[in-house]
């Protein structure tokens, strides 16, 4: 997608549509007011003859106006003007999108005068993230259903600070991006080495990277991650990112676990056919962290942080990991691997305690495609929080709202420990059927040694196959990018 901001009179040509906006009660912005006296009144008499009231989801197509070039007139509801915001700016675009963006149009002009920079720059990025489409593998597409619209103008008062607005806002919608190409790509293409080859490209964004191989891990005691990978020909991987944008280079870091399962095949105990390709979305934590490390840089964070991926492939084999099998973790606490589907918190007890142990951080949130009990708890649009740490939470919860990424805070209840408790190990990978993503979580808290934490549970948000948000089209998500940028930036830079 083409981003060009554009003085407030440039004229659409015969390939564009226009878009204009009106509010409640279809009141048309002043822009909308213009352009529908250039086209003869026609947006008034289509709200007059049709149920177009102006509220946000909302848009009103009216197609080859006389007095315009523009092939097509949009207008796209914002709601009550009260309650207009840079969010809904943002969705309002991704509609309007959504309105042309297969009608055969190349451009989108979107005329908001009198609209501030930053307002303009959250139209530009809603279009880009609605825009988006993982479609590198589609060599024989139907021209019909390949999206016409490859630019986007936002016409403004002064196209100079709103495309300086965008530089700023861009760099995040990369990283998200960046994230969902991560999660849709297959398997047979992003096993763990290629995962950190492509992470360690991120050094020209000014991030440090470090890859640690088996050898590497099986020296630190890493029997827990490794076990998960011993079915798989790939070799796993540790990758670790590393942003240094604080003052003081030393500044304790915040640290982000992301569970980078390539694909999970169940293991041993293997997953049943159905639905299993959804597995190549296993790794939607470990893409998750890549892409808030990448927000950060791209707009030099002031802060440390680091972003650590386990990166591994659950297969079964001759030699893979068998239910029953006792693994040593980092931590030196042993494990009764009941389940080998019950993996990702293998990979992640390992992460885990390398990171404290080796970064001492500020605080460590791990993101995972953890459990499906998740999805059966909180639906699909949201995503599961578990903390050991209040502020942190709180923290969380506030750059939620703010992003509308969902989370909703779950109990890290005691009495469910004795749930995997182990018979002949200091515990077990799996505990009973209900509450299956607390006691995912109570395992993951073993690894945690005093240092404020928070697990984020993503089986539900990182992969929807039934998108109902504008700006998220169906498929990978990006879940996590936006929210993880935004809680470091209102809580712990400077
Ligand atoms: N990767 C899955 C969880 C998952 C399920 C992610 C659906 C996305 C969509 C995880 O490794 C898993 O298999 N969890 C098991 C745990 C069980 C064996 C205790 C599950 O949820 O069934
Ligand atoms: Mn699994
Ligand atoms: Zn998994």
């Amino acid at each position: 997608m083409k981003i060009e901001f554009v003085a407030a009179d440039t004229k659409a040509d015969a390939k564009s549509a226009i878009a204009v906006h009106a509010y409640e009660k279809a009141a048309l912005s002043d822009a909308a007011k213009a352009l529908d006296s250039e086209i003869g009144g026609a947006i008034s008499r289509a709200i007059k003859g049709g149920r177009f009231t102006g509220a946000l989801g909302q848009t009103l197509d009216i197609l080859a106006p006389h007095g315009v070039e523009a092939a097509h007139v949009v207008v796209v509801g914002l709601g009550a003007a009260d309650k207009v915001n840079g969010h809904i700016a943002e969705l309002a675009a991704a509609h309007a999108f959504q309105a042309v963006k297969v009608s055969g149009v190349e451009t989108l002009l979107i005329r908001v005068p009198g609209t501030s920079a930053e307002a303009a720059a959250r139209i530009a990025f809603g279009v880009r993230l609605a825009a988006y489409r993982f479609d590198k593998y589609k060599t024989a597409e139907k021209p019909e259903k390949k999206p016409s619209v490859t630019r986007l103008r936002v016409a403004v008062d002064d196209p100079r600070a709103a495309a300086r607005a965008w530089k700023a806002e861009a760099g995040l919608a990369d990283a998200i991006i960046a994230a969902r190409d991560l999660v849709w790509e297959p398997a047979n293409v992003l096993y763990p080495e290629e995962f950190a080859r492509r992470v360690k490209k991120l050094t020209a964004l000014g991030l440090e990277v470090e890859v640690l191989g088996e050898k590497e891990m099986k020296k630190l005691g890493m029997g827990s991650l490794l076990g998960v990978g011993l079915g798989s020909v790939r070799e796993s991987q540790l990758a670790v990112i590393m942003w240094k944008g604080a003052k003081d280079p030393n500044a304790q870091p915040v640290a982000f676990v992301g569970k980078g399962v390539c694909f999970d095949t169940g293991g041993i105990s293997l997953k049943p056919p159905e639905g299993m390709e959804e597995m190549i979305t296993d790794m939607g934590g470990a893409a998750a962290v890549t892409g808030a490390m990448m927000a950060l840089a791209s707009r030099k964070a002031k802060v440390n942080a680091v972003g650590i991926l386990g990166l591994v492939e659950n297969m079964p084999s001759g030699e893979a990991q068998r239910p029953g099998d006792i693994v040593t973790t980092m931590s030196g606490q042993t494990v009764e691997v009941i389940n080998t589907d019950a993996e990702g918190r293998l990979v992640l007890a390992d992460a885990l305690w390398y990171c404290q142990n080796r970064f001492k951080p500020k605080f460590m949130i791990d993101l995972a495609t953890l459990t499906g009990a998740i999805i059966v708890a909180l639906g699909k649009d949201v995503a599961g929080l578990f903390s050991n740490n209040d502020e942190l939470a709180e923290n969380l919860l506030a750059a939620s709202k703010a992003t509308d990424e969902v989370i909703w805070r779950m109990p890290l209840p005691s009495q469910y420990e004795k749930n995997i408790e182990s018979a002949t190990a200091d515990m077990k990978n799996t505990g009973t059927r209900h509450g299956g993503s607390i006691q995912a979580a109570l395992f993951i808290q073993k690894f945690v040694n005093g240092t404020p934490w928070a697990h984020l549970d993503i089986a539900s948000t990182a992969f929807k196959p039934n998108s109902t948000v504008p700006t998220i089209p169906s498929g990978a998500t990006g879940f996590g990018v936006r929210l993880l940028d935004r809680l470091v930036a209102d809580h712990y830079e400077g």
